[in-house]
């Protein structure tokens, strides 16, 4: 793909128009602008998903808990920051109770350096109800999460490594648990789920889906993961090539499905690593309405 550094006039119509464009970005040659625009937009324009998220022993009470779910930034260049700062405004617009950030806030450590402060203050816009949390992916445990929790601490947001929070709704609790990385080793779910009771319902942050191979003994209320970036690539009919990279199976690189008896729900991410692309693959806001899942059978894995 052609690229030059002057300005035009289609792109400043186009910066006009998409909100997902921002300033700065390389320029095309005008024969490859329609081009140039297409992949902009797969890699800009966010989706807003909304769905009652099925939480196995939900209390009645949290019925119509709005909560969202952020992963995957891969904050690494201007247009990244842009995307979630705008990913933000949406999360704020859904007035959620919780917010949860599911790992890779950036894919190395020379990005890191440079965006954590403008990241963290990203982040600080955030205004859920009650709590917002955030656990390491694999990138994170590569680069180095102390700082990033560090960050987020000051940001208002709670960091999860191998460790759980309890919130009390009106005086009926429900349990936050935060899974660290499995790819790097550092998954403990015992130890994350040391304290919470059998009882107890829970919604469990884990940035690879694989995880929940490894705490279905310990009875999560649900899931919630990234990792897979939705499989970044999908082609019509054959999918996305990325379909079998977890043991998990297939059907768990993106969207809500059931795994035994809970369901895992697996978040396409904001951001790219290495290949600057997504082909029917859009960056993804989540935001879940709990509701209630009391499973009759159990489900096996495909
Ligand atoms: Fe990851």
């Amino acid at each position: 793909m052609a690229i030059v550094n002057s300005t035009s006039t289609n792109q400043a119509e186009y910066m006009a128009r998409d909100e997902g464009a921002s300033q700065g970005k390389a320029e095309p040659f005008f024969l490859a602008y329609p081009v140039y625009r297409l992949w902009r937009q797969m890699l800009d324009e966010i989706d807003l998903v909304r769905l009652d998220l099925p939480v196995r022993g939900l209390s009645p009470a949290h019925r119509g808990l709005k909560v969202c779910q952020l992963s995957d930034l891969h904050v690494d260049r201007d247009e990244d920051l842009e995307r979630l700062e705008r990913a933000v405004s949406r999360v704020n617009h859904e007035r959620p109770a919780l917010v949860f950030l599911t790992g890779d806030y950036f894919s190395e450590p020379p990005a890191m350096r440079r965006y954590l402060a403008p990241l963290a203050r990203a982040l600080a816009r955030l205004s859920p109800a009650v709590a917002a949390f955030a656990i390491p992916g694999n990138h994170d445990n590569w680069c180095s999460f102390a700082p990033i929790a560090e960050q987020f601490a000051k940001a208002g947001i709670a960091p999860l490594r191998n460790q759980h929070r309890r919130i009390s709704f009106d005086g009926h609790p429900l349990v936050v648990v935060g899974v660290d990385d499995l790819m790097t080793r550092r998954a403990d779910p015992n130890g994350a789920f040391r304290g919470v009771r059998p009882h107890e319902c829970t919604i469990v942050l884990a940035h690879n889906p694989d995880t929940a191979l490894y705490l279905r003994h310990l009875r999560p209320g649900v899931v919630l993961s990234g990792h897979t970036h939705g499989g970044a690539i999908r082609f019509p009919l054959l999918g996305s090539p990325l379909r079998s990279i977890l043991k998990l199976g297939p059907k768990y690189y993106a969207g809500l499905n059931r795994f035994e008896d809970f369901h895992v729900y697996t978040n396409r991410g904001l951001g790219t690593f290495c290949v600057r692309i997504r082909i029917n693959c859009r960056p993804e806001v989540s935001s879940f309405t709990l509701t209630p899942f009391e499973p009759s059978t159990t489900a096996t894995p495909a």
